[in-house]
């Protein structure tokens, strides 16, 4: 695990952006797994300005995104469809037709899922995995759990993911209670992960996935075990290690 601590929020997300592109520089054609909530919002800004400035482009690149809710339409506010499109996809020039999301409104979700990860599987895998991690330690919607799971599949999200997300939504029981997630196959088959977390609310999480035991109670742990994971580590989120 390489750890890389800087002072504020945003130099953790610049420099998660240029591993970014130093991926894309030396794999124009990369497939990228992306992930939503607010942590990787500056490495997006910062992706954008690269862009802009004609430094990389995306028109070859694949992207895969993490999670999406269950239940939520893409065009909803807070669908991760939508974050995706406002935060990057609308502002870079990837093509439509390379962007996946999971479908959250599938009629079959479990053979969505798993025609997903045949998907990524086709694709050649990803080669660089972008995570945030939850205050419980998830990754993806990988809720802890009594052992790893494996495929793209529907989790039920914990109070704690539910309290944490409501702050996206009008109120706590508009949050939606099921995920279609990634499994931490794909995620540990990726030739590169980059993780972001800041904030002193996830110090702990930081903590026990860095310095605890791999334990599948704290799925981020499992990246102890991966070959070449970047922890993007702000003071506030490295503060216990
Ligand atoms: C989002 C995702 C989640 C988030 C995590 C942290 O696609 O998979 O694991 O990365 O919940 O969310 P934030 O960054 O909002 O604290």
């Amino acid at each position: 695990m390489n750890i890389h601590v800087y002072d504020r929020p945003e130099q953790a997300g610049q420099a998660a952006a240029l591993l970014i592109a130093a991926q894309l520089l030396r794999k124009p054609h990369s497939v990228l797994g992306l992930a939503t909530g607010s942590s990787p919002i500056p490495i997006y800004r910062s992706l954008i300005v690269l862009y802009q400035a004609g430094v990389i482009s995306f028109d070859r690149v694949v992207s895969y995104n993490l999670d999406e809710y269950v239940g939520i339409d893409p065009d909803h506010v807070c669908s991760y469809h939508r974050f995706m499109r406002e935060q990057l996809f609308d502002h870079v020039n990837m093509r439509p037709e390379a962007i996946h999301v999971p479908d959250g409104k599938a009629a079959d979700l479990a053979a969505a899922a798993s025609a997903y990860d045949r998907a990524i599987e086709t694709a050649g895998g990803i080669d660089l995995q972008l995570l945030g991690i939850g205050r419980n330690g998830h990754i993806g919607f990988n809720e802890p759990n009594s052992h790893f799971v494996g495929g793209c599949h529907v989790t039920d999200l914990t109070a704690s993911t539910i309290e944490a997300n409501q702050r996206f939504f009008d109120s706590i029981d508009n949050v939606p209670r099921q995920a279609v997630s990634l499994g931490i196959t794909p995620i540990m088959r990726a030739k590169t992960v980059v993780l972001i977390a800041t904030g002193a609310d996830k110090a702990q999480a930081v903590k026990a996935a860095v310095r605890g035991p791999v334990d599948p109670r704290v799925q981020a742990s499992i990246l102890q075990a991966h070959p070449d994971a970047h922890f993007m580590l702000d003071q506030e989120a490295a503060a216990l290690l």
